[in-house]
């Protein structure tokens, strides 16, 4: 059992400190936030993850999980102080480290012996050596540097923390490294230890080389369209070969969510500021920004005219089993619809609330799929939901003015919806024509 410190209850901070309190360490999660320390202290959860409500509950319950704005006397009662700060994306693309320095700066004013100090917080190569000169200028007492990066995905946080492929430690002392490993022995996972540069490469690295993986399979989804070629059949193909591997090549209208835009613009900027080339990843970012506007441009074609049309949109959030709205396509997409003289019927089962704060449009939110379609004139799938998966077809048909789906996410196999008389088009796969007669009325 150690004693932690996890500074920042954000996503990271939140499921990080639960996750290593589940496991039978003390865990003190402090934030500046008094208001979301209160919530938290009623068991209130900021954020939607499946499965943290009831284990932050259960670990307060049994006494190993705390919250505090005292971050002095949290670091005080720890030997392990994890830093899990948000890491923003500044106005050129930079990760502003504001709250990591901040956070380094309490840390250090309140040490009062030896302390591990980790970053999880997703930070610039570099990071850790300056947190720990400042550290160093501000106390007299010993301590040691890690970068321990989090590879949690939203949605599948808690398993993808607890039967975690591999804990990342890169350490500025064997001592501190030992202990982190230690610290994740529970986990049964592969340590692989780095230096402190290192580890922090590794997670802009990996989150780029996933990120490169969508951009490269949306481009082969775009040529699949215009040869004739279906991107399911070309991804499963290609993924067949262990080398490439079947995952993140699920074609759609790219990525979204709070990592991969920031962390590509956050490595492509250390590019500039190193005199690096970044072509590569300049090119992952372009084609996913251009990517998300490709279910618009099938929505014209395929109603001809958007004025007066209404669009049930069918998914809000980045991804599913999330309510995160970060650089969501709905939040692009919207405004645009409504611009074009659109009507839009909105459905998500989790991020209603939450996509209000990010579209300031007029439009119809619904919690039941079938009221959002009914009268529609086509659907906009923007987010993989199990609902929208599992939908009616022949209901939604009979719902529908017009059965008209644009798909930005392959929900549905192109025979299902041949089958059912839809229009149906989404991406790198052919058009599916029913009998129906678009563009018209
Ligand atoms: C990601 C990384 O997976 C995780 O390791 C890191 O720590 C944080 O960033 P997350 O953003 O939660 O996690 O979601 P992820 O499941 O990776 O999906 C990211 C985006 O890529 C989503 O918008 C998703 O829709 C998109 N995606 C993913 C695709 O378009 N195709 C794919 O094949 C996979």
């Amino acid at each position: 059992m150690r004693r932690l410190a996890v500074i920042g209850t954000g996503y990271v901070g939140l499921v990080t400190g639960s996750c290593f309190a589940d496991i039978g360490n003390q865990v003190i999660c402090c934030d500046i936030d008094a208001s979301k320390i209160e919530k938290l202290n009623q068991g209130i959860i900021p954020i939607y993850e499946p499965g943290l409500q009831e284990m932050v509950v259960n670990n307060q319950a049994e006494g190993r999980l705390a919250f505090t704005t005292n971050i002095a006397e949290a670091v005080k009662q720890s030997d392990i102080i994890y830093i899990a700060v948000g890491t923003p994306m500044s106005p050129h693309g930079e990760a502003d480290l504001t709250y990591i320095y901040a956070a380094a700066k309490s840390i250090a004013e309140a040490m009062q012996d030896y302390k591990i100090i980790v970053i999880k917080s997703t930070v610039p190569v570099g990071t850790g050596r300056s947190v720990q000169m400042l550290i160093a200028e501000h106390t007299p007492h010993p301590f040691d540097m890690v970068s321990n990066p989090e590879f949690l995905r939203e949605g599948s946080a808690l398993k993808d923390c607890m039967s975690m492929e591999r804990a990342v430690i890169g350490a500025t002392h064997s001592r501190a490294a030992d202990a982190i490993e230690e610290l994740h022995a529970p986990f049964r996972t592969l340590v692989y230890r780095t230096s402190l540069e290192s580890a922090e490469m590794i997670k802009y690295a990996a989150n780029a080389f996933l990120a490169t993986k969508i951009s490269f399979i949306n481009e082969i989804a775009n040529l699949c369209e215009e040869t004739g070629a279906n991107v399911a059949e070309v991804s499963t193909g290609m993924g067949l070969d262990s080398r490439i591997g079947s995952q993140f090549l699920q074609a759609g209208i790219g990525y979204g969510g709070s990592c991969f835009p920031k962390d590509t613009e956050a490595l492509r900027f250390i590019c500039s500021k190193s005199g690096v080339s970044s072509r590569l990843i300049n090119a992952v970012i372009e084609t996913n920004a251009k990517q998300r506007y490709v279910v618009l441009n099938k929505l014209q074609h395929a109603l001809g005219n958007m004025q007066g049309r209404t669009i049930a949109v069918l998914g809000l959030a980045f991804k599913p089993n999330t309510d995160d709205m970060r650089y969501a396509p709905s939040v692009d997409l919207i405004p645009e619809l409504v611009a074009r003289g659109a009507h839009v019927k909105a459905y998500d089962p989790i991020a209603l609330d939450e996509a209000k704060k990010w579209i300031q449009e007029d439009i119809l939110y619904t919690q039941d799929m079938y009221e959002a379609v009914a009268d529609a004139d086509a659907c906009l799938i923007l987010t993989e939901w199990d609902q929208v998966k599992s939908m009616d077809l022949a209901r939604l048909y009979s719902l529908m003015r017009q059965a008209v789906i644009v798909d930005g996410r392959n929900c549905f196999s192109l025979d299902e919806m041949s089958s059912h008389g839809f229009y149906y088009s989404s991406i790198g796969r052919a058009v599916v024509h029913s009998q129906l007669e678009v563009g018209i009325g």
